[in-house]
């Protein structure tokens, strides 16, 4: 007799901590900084990976919905940033809790290390990503577009490169 409460507490207990943990969920966080050594566009298979690159994730909390006003930042909370640096092989982790549903998420360039690499690349030094799990994304990982610079001048090599890169279009 003395089992049933045991197992009906046990129940109870589990079911806290399993609530807790969902709520509690950390997500991952993960993506690359590159440099664009032959100013192509896209990655080729000289493109390199920046260590020591600054990087931030932010998320904000817009107000209302519209979408209309999605871009006014300004009006616009900033839920919370966090700093970060790529590692040796140019990737940089990020943990974050969820439960941020209403946030949008990006993953933003911030500094280069790399003199010769630093230029920035429309559309290429932000990338937007959807933190929560409440939003539809499964699993706890997310994989952010990678960031680039263009380096200031291509490598020589990527004469030949660009021209295969041209050639496979052609056909
Ligand atoms: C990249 O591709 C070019 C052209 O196909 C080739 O000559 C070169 O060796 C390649 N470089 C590397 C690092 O794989």
């Amino acid at each position: 007799m003395a089992k049933l409460p045991l197992l009906a507490f046990m129940a109870l207990c589990c079911t806290f901590a399993s609530v807790l943990l969902v709520n509690a969920m950390e997500i991952s966080v993960e993506g690359r900084v590159y440099c664009d050594t032959c100013r192509a566009g896209f990655v080729t298979n000289v493109t390199e990976y920046i260590p020591g690159a600054k990087v931030r994730l932010e998320c904000i909390h817009y107000k209302g919905g519209d979408s209309q006003v999605e871009n006014q930042v300004d009006s616009d909370e900033i839920e919370f940033t966090i700093d970060g640096v790529t590692d040796n092989t140019g990737k940089y982790y990020f943990k974050a809790q969820d439960g941020h549903e209403k946030d949008t998420c990006y993953v933003v360039l911030v500094e280069s290390p790399r003199p010769d690499c630093k230029e920035i690349i429309p559309g290429r030094d932000r990338a937007r990503f959807l933190l929560s799990s409440d939003a539809g994304m499964p699993g706890n990982k997310r994989f952010p577009n990678d960031l680039g610079y263009l380096k200031d001048k291509p490598l020589d090599i990527c004469g030949s490169i660009m021209k295969q890169y041209n050639t496979e279009e052609d056909y």
